[in-house]
């Protein structure tokens, strides 16, 4: 669009045109960066109204409650695309021939193993430590290493880098949960595909063959896909930032799984479920609606609401019916999921919500399935950390690709002291 500006009219100074920005679809921007020359900044805590960089890998239509990966529709990928294809599309911008997605797949395969002594490195750790806490660890510690690809200005690096990410952190997620029961871990098999291989690692033991559900692997490939990406969230800007200042993508990624622990961001699923047993029956649903909408009360509906979407998540929708699949298939009667529908069914028609806009998001379901299939809660936000791993890396890749990219260094409103002399201790008694 060419030469639409905003102009801003600051008292006693030149009015200052900032040009405006077009993107394929969604809301234009206005190019603030020439904003420095007035001697203002601009102040969005939280960055509501903040777009941090230009992107080209997933959009998202909050009111619409729209989500494309490289225009690719979410429900028309988690049901018609594997996992795999789904990373390769968000890699890559488009979706792959069978000759390219064999070859993704094959070198995806070959890289699951993790260096042996990464084995050890878990025995420091308590049997009792929670997944996300050794995952930060593992993660981080691959820098150590993989010396041959930290080099983030080198393409052939950055490829490895990601490749290696995305197939070991199936591997490292099981070996939290083995090294958590004190079970021996299982090494991935070449022949399983990538959901497969995780249930594998995750439910086997060396004492008999392990079966993976048709069906299960299935569901946690869908989930794997549904956690993929979803453009600058919390987790995701957080590996931006880190990346920006040119650090090894181990240590970036490890970045955005400390942030996606957080109940509000990624631990929501775990959260989620732990209400889901704190309220426990029909009969509370009413009490904890109530204090979710109480002020003075902290407590929040988990896997409710969110920054973007003010309607519904269409990853929750799709994440439901997976979730009646799999129960149904596994012929398991969850209360749970009982008291999720009617809390659901009340909380879309209570004036407080529907006013907030506050509709049942990703993690709402989740939580359901994952327990169903034999996921211990604590091990439900290594299972989004795993899944977020190529969006993570996909963008850290756009980023390092991005002509503008400069290193990340926000700037501040100063409310605190002026000038003052200091004065040494022994002059203050
Ligand atoms: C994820 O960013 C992403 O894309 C994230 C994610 C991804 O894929 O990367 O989608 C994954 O993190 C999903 C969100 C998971 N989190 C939860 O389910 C935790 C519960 N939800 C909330 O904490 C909250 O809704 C957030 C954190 C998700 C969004 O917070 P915002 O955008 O800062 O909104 P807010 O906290 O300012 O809430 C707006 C209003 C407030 O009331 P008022 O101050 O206006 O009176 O809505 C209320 C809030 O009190 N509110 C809730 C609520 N969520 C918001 N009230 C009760 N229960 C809730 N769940």
């Amino acid at each position: 669009m060419a030469d639409k500006k905003a102009t801003l009219h600051i008292e006693g100074q030149a009015p200052v045109d900032m040009p405006i920005m077009d993107g394929t679809i969604g809301p234009e921007v206005i190019d603030v960066r020439k904003l420095g020359t007035s001697g203002y900044f601009t102040f969005d805590p939280g960055f509501l109204a903040t777009a941090s960089c230009e992107s080209q890998i997933t959009y998202i239509d909050g009111d619409k409650g729209v989500l494309l990966h490289r225009g690719f529709p979410i429900d028309q990928l988690a049901n018609n695309a594997d996992y795999l294809e789904v990373c390769y599309i968000l890699l890559n911008g488009q979706a792959p021939s069978r000759e390219e997605y064999e070859a993704f797949k094959d070198i995806v395969t070959r890289h699951t193993m993790v260096h042996e002594q990464i084995s050890s490195f878990f025995h420091g750790f308590r049997r009792d430590a929670h997944p996300m806490a050794v995952m930060c660890g593992v993660v981080g510690a691959l820098a150590a290493f993989y010396h041959d690809s930290l080099d983030v200005s080198n393409d052939e690096h950055r490829e490895i880098a990601a490749f290696r990410l995305l197939s070991k952190m199936p591997t490292l997620s099981a070996m939290c949960y083995k090294y958590s029961i004190g079970q021996p871990f299982i090494y991935p098999r070449n022949d399983l595909t990538y959901a497969e291989n995780f249930l594998h690692m995750m439910f086997a033991n060396p004492c008999e063959e392990y079966e993976v559900n048709p069906v299960v692997a299935r569901a946690m490939d869908k989930i794997f896909t549904l956690h993929a990406d979803h453009e600058q969230n919390a987790s995701t800007s957080t590996v931006r930032l880190a990346g920006s200042s040119g650090a090894n993508p181990f240590a970036c990624i490890a970045a955005g799984i400390a942030s996606l622990w957080g109940p509000a961001h990624g631990g929501a699923n775990e959260a989620c479920l732990r209400m889901l047993e704190e309220i426990g029956s029909l009969d509370n649903i009413d009490e904890y609606v109530e204090k979710a909408k109480d002020k003075d009360d902290p407590f929040r509906l988990m896997g409710f609401g969110h920054r973007v979407y003010k309607n519904y998540d269409p990853r929750a929708t799709v994440m439901r019916e997976a979730c009646h699949e799999v129960l149904k298939e596994l012929n398991i009667k969850d209360p749970l999921l009982d008291v999720a529908m009617e809390l659901e069914r009340i909380a879309l028609s209570d004036e407080y919500f529907v006013s907030k806009k506050l509709y049942p998001n990703v993690d709402f379901y989740s939580g359901i399935i994952l327990k169903a299939i034999g996921i211990p809660v604590s091990m439900f936000t290594v299972i989004f950390a795993l899944s977020r791993t190529v969006g993570w890396i996909a963008h850290w890749s756009e980023m390092h690709s991005d002509p503008n990219n400069r290193i990340g260094r926000p700037r501040q409103l100063y409310t605190g002291e002026e000038l003052r002399e200091f004065k040494p201790l022994h002059e203050r008694e």
